[in-house]
């Protein structure tokens, strides 16, 4: 689907999507729109056979004093799929609610149409059909914003396709090719660690995780380095291709889905690829720790110890606890970079989604102003958060009965945050200014639609991190 921008509508579209308010006298008086129960609330759709368009889709934008980005993306999402049921080949879009978020209204209008439009559907033999090219109208003054919507709605899409694919297909080794064919379309420079370079730069956790499965582990480092950088982030996000639990193998209803455990690495990528597209002032530097986590003669099994290079020693006591294990080398390798801004992104605990549901991710950072900022940020893209403690008093759950520190809390209760904490163990406070980790284990992948998002990934926390790096890129 082409999505373009222009300043004049033209006629003879298959179908014009336009915005309504609730609670206007225009629309409650059109009895063709009563009679199709449609009164303009948030989330509702009705379609009329128009003049200059053969059809009309009304979206409801609910009540104009609760306009919101949100809705924005929910009611062009709404437009979208129901031009595509009626097979609309040629679409234009109006821009929604602009008289009162202006510029912000073509940006959510991109990213809700191209968002919304996404569903994984590449191994579904029967026909597809494809909306051609959708037209945004509105004022040239908004037009940035709707290109900067579009890069982020397209980076978003592209982690969500990888997320999707299972893991017989996107391997530890097939996310390096993705990742170098990413870097060689941006111009980005891309290392990939084999065992024998893992070995060599000591990353004992991902090559224990990874000794268990056929599909050997990785570990990426991508990086974007501008001329006369405004300062330097570093990325990281959790690649686990798929998560069996390994020899604490999981039930059969908590495996199901464990291809999406690779979304955090998907996310890192959906990153870079709207960083090669803005080109922001600020080095980048994309970390991907990537494994399979299988049962197997070869695997790694609970009492493991195993010694980290930066001395501290983990006792394994799940195997199924695999991604703290893997992120702790790449928090490492992280810091050595000495950045201004170390985030980390990991579906990394159940615990975290019976904390806070399937919508919210978990934000772990002791830099007030830092979570500050995402927290703003997040409001605005939708891709909610919710701040926890990195509780002090629970530093006691991971202490290990043989080794420094244990990969499981000795209870089950705060898991989201014990393992927060277990990776506070790896960020070196001497090199990194700020650290955040997002545990994305709730709304990465989510089993029925929710607002703009098809059922499957949804790509999060993307747009929030290119946010924030571009907001960094103006201080
Ligand atoms: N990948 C899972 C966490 C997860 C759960 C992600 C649900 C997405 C949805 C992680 O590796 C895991 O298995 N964590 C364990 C930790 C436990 C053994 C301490 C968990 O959450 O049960
Ligand atoms: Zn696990
Ligand atoms: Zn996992």
């Amino acid at each position: 689907m082409k999505v373009v921008y222009a300043t004049e509508i033209k006629k003879g579209a298959d179908a014009l999507i336009t915005g309504v308010y609730e609670g206007l006298k225009e629309v409650e008086e059109r009895e063709n729109l009563k009679a199709l129960n449609f009164s303009g609330k948030p989330g509702e759709v009705a379609v009329l056979p128009g003049k200059a368009f053969k059809s009309v889709i009304y979206v409801g934008l609910g009540k104009k004093k609760d306009i919101s980005c949100d809705r924005i993306r929910t009611a062009a999402a709404k437009g979208i799929k129901k031009a595509k049921e009626i097979k609309a080949r040629k679409v234009v879009c109006e821009l929604l609610g602009v008289e009162k978020l202006k510029e912000k209204s073509a940006k959510a209008v991109a990213e809700g149409l191209i968002i919304g439009n996404y569903e994984f559907n590449k191994y579904k033999s029967d026909e597809k059909f494809s909306i051609e090219k959708v037209t945004v109208a509105g004022e040239e003054e908004f037009e940035e914003a709707f290109k900067l919507g579009k890069v982020l709605a397209e980076a978003t899409n592209f982690t969500r396709e990888i997320v999707n694919e299972p893991g017989n297909v996107v391997t530890p080794e097939r996310l390096a090719e993705i990742a170098k064919e990413l870097s060689e379309e941006y111009g980005f420079k891309c290392k990939v660690f084999d065992e024998k370079k893992l070995e060599k730069n000591g990353m004992v956790g991902i090559l224990t995780v990874g000794k268990g499965s056929k599909n050997p582990p990785r570990f990426i480092h991508i990086s974007y380095a501008p001329k006369n950088p405004k300062g330097k982030a570093v990325i990281i996000g959790k690649g686990v291709t798929f998560d069996s639990g390994g020899i604490n193998i999981k039930p059969e209803q908590f495996m199901k889905t464990m291809k999406s455990d690779k979304a955090g690495a998907c996310a890192v990528l959906g990153i870079m690829k709207a960083v090669g597209e803005l080109k922001p002032d600020i080095e980048v530097h994309a970390l991907i720790p990537t494994v399979e986590n299988m049962p197997d003669g070869k695997a790694y099994r609970p009492d493991d110890i195993i010694v980290y290079r930066n001395g501290k020693s983990v006792e394994v006591h799940s195997t199924d606890a695999e991604g703290r294990l893997i992120l702790a080398d790449a928090l490492l390798y992280g810091s050595d970079l000495e950045p201004d801004l170390m985030i980390d992104m990991a579906t990394l605990t159940g615990a975290c989604v019976v904390a806070l549901g399937h919508y919210t991710s978990g934000l772990f950072t002791e830099d007030d102003r830092l979570a500050r900022d995402i927290e703003e940020i997040s409001k605005e893209t939708g891709e909610k958060v919710w701040r926890l403690p990195l509780d002090e008093d629970l530093k006691e759950e991971i202490k290990g009965a043989y080794a420094d520190i244990q990969n499981v809390g000795k209870s089950r209760y705060g898991g989201a945050i014990t393992a927060a904490l277990f990776l506070q163990n790896f960020v070196d406070k001497e090199k990194v200014k700020s650290w955040a980790h997002l545990d994305i284990a709730g709304p990465a992948f989510l089993d029925k639609p929710w607002k703009y998002y098809s059922p499957g990934a949804t790509g999060q926390p993307v747009r929030t991190v290119v946010e924030l790096l571009l907001r960094k890129n103006q201080t």
